[in-house]
């Protein structure tokens, strides 16, 4: 027997007032736990703040990032390094065993925290020991060495905000690993040397060595010694430095401890023969190559992981000065094996690109607004919702013959859209109004001298590159 469906007028006539009470109570709760909501999140009307010390990067940098990564990946290949991507989120203990526990990026800097499994994970505060993780992780020991790769990405560090200095910041970096060779290192300052240049930043390398893990412990007990017999001259910092971290207090930039610290004993004087040597070639190399570099031996870097060779690079600004490293590496033999890896040597840097937006914002201003004058030539309006239509399909056509044309598809104006063509400074605009879109034609408007030409939409990609010339 077919059943009769009831009837919408029966339905709504079969709630009875207990139904209704059920059904008002039932979106009062729903309307309470929103407002708890909102109020557990802070006010539901203010727009929330971006953290400190983070930033968006707005259209107006497009021009800087582009440049930026169509020159890391047109060194990175003329080099030879592939491409890797790690997660931006990994293990805590892979940063703590690597970077080193009384190192400030872990003592202070690190974004820790458990996930939902109980797990203590951590924001990466950089990715060299996450590509060692993975070299372990992949094997990759049984490919020919070196492993060259590179990566692009951001990094997270909990440090105090301040010019150039962000929480989250972005980082182009290289690493070569499996080889112990000074050619390595040498040509890893030359590809960040040469990355720069390319992009007009003339750089000045900052180099050092602090040789082997044996090397450094005795060194630190000669440094110890030194340091606490000046303890009274230091700044705070540097007489907590001297028991947890005794290397660092040679790069503090606290005027009361530079002449204490220009007098400490140098690194360079507590290599061994063969690290000696080994830094010896890499100076070789970069003469070979006209890197200019100056010595640094107050220069040991923030992480516990280096081992031979640490450079920097920084721009010289006009006075001769420095400001703040455009670039970070250096040797880490041991990281691997840190991780539980095979004893494998690596070497590497990473760029900071925010501070090399910095430069090219002020060395390249002008560039910048003739790249933008210099956009595509031609817009494409479409009056009607056919010709809208129609319009995706065209724009589409034309791209892939090489074509880019601006267009605002959202504006349904033919005034508002030459106005739009006009400010773009395009040198022709095409029209698809309804009457067009009917016929199979469309409009070619020349902006200077005003005079329109009717076509067929089958010719329009070769009328078009006749026009602009291509
Ligand atoms: P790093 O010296 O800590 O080294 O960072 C490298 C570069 O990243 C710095 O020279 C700087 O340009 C940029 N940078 C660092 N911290 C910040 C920050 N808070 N805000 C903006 N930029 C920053 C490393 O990260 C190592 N992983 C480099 C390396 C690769 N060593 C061997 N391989």
């Amino acid at each position: 027997m077919i059943k009769k469906k009831p009837s919408l007028k029966k339905i709504k006539s079969e709630k009875t007032p207990a139904d209704m009470q059920k059904k008002i109570k039932k979106s009062k709760d729903f309307q309470k736990e929103q407002k708890k909501e909102a109020r557990l999140s802070g006010s539901n009307t203010k727009t929330p703040n971006l953290l400190r010390g983070f930033k968006d990067i707005m259209p107006k940098d497009e021009y800087y990032w582009k440049l930026m990564r169509h020159a890391a990946e047109g060194i990175a290949e003329a080099y030879g390094f592939s491409w890797i991507e790690t997660p931006i989120l990994e293990e805590a203990s892979l940063f703590v065993r690597s970077l080193g526990k009384g190192t400030d990026v872990i003592e202070k800097e690190m974004y820790i925290f458990e996930d939902a499994d109980g797990k203590k994970v951590a924001l990466r505060p950089e990715a060299t020991a996450s590509v060692a993780r993975a070299y372990i992780a992949h094997g990759m020991q049984t490919a020919p060495q070196p492993v060259k790769v590179w990566y692009w990405g951001q990094m997270f560090r909990h440090d105090r905000p301040q010019a150039g200095r962000y929480r989250e910041f972005h980082q182009f970096s290289c690493e070569s690993l499996g080889v112990h060779e000074p050619v390595v290192d040498a040509e890893l300052i030359v590809v960040a040397y040469n990355f720069l240049r390319d992009l007009g930043i003339s750089s000045q390398v900052r180099i050092n060595s602090i040789g082997t893990l044996e090397d450094r412990e005795r060194y630190i007990i000669e440094l110890v010694g030194y340091l606490r017999s000046k303890r009274s001259y230091l700044c705070e910092d540097c007489r907590k430095r001297i028991n947890k971290n005794p290397l660092r207090c040679l790069d503090c930039k606290q005027e009361q401890c530079r002449p204490i610290l220009e007098e400490a004993p140098q690194i360079i004087d507590w290599l061994g023969d063969d690290s000696k040597k080994f830094f010896m070639t890499v100076l070789e190399y970069l003469d070979e190559v006209d890197v200019p570099y100056t010595l640094d031996s107050t220069l040991v870097r923030g992480l516990d992981y280096y081992t031979d060779t640490v450079f920097e690079l920084y721009q010289e600004d006009e006075e001769g000065g420095a400001q703040s490293a455009l670039c970070g590496g250096g040797r880490y033999n041991g990281l691997t094996e840190q991780l539980g890896g095979q004893p494998t040597p690596g070497s590497g840097f990473s760029i900071g690109l925010e501070r090399v937006t910095t430069v090219l914002r002020r060395n390249l201003q002008d560039d910048m607004d003739k790249t933008v004058s210099q956009g595509p030539k031609l817009f494409f309006a479409q009056l009607g919702e056919q010709a809208r239509r129609r319009s995706l399909y065209l724009i589409e056509e034309l791209r892939r013959n090489g074509l880019v044309v601006r267009h605002n598809l959202g504006k349904s104006s033919l005034k508002a859209q030459l106005e739009l063509a006009n400010k773009f400074g395009v040198t022709h605009t095409i029209i698809l109004g309804q009457k067009e879109f009917q016929d199979g034609t469309i409009i070619i408007h020349d902006m200077e001298s005003g005079i329109q030409e009717i076509i067929d939409q089958k010719k329009l990609k070769q009328e078009v590159k006749k026009l602009i010339g291509e």
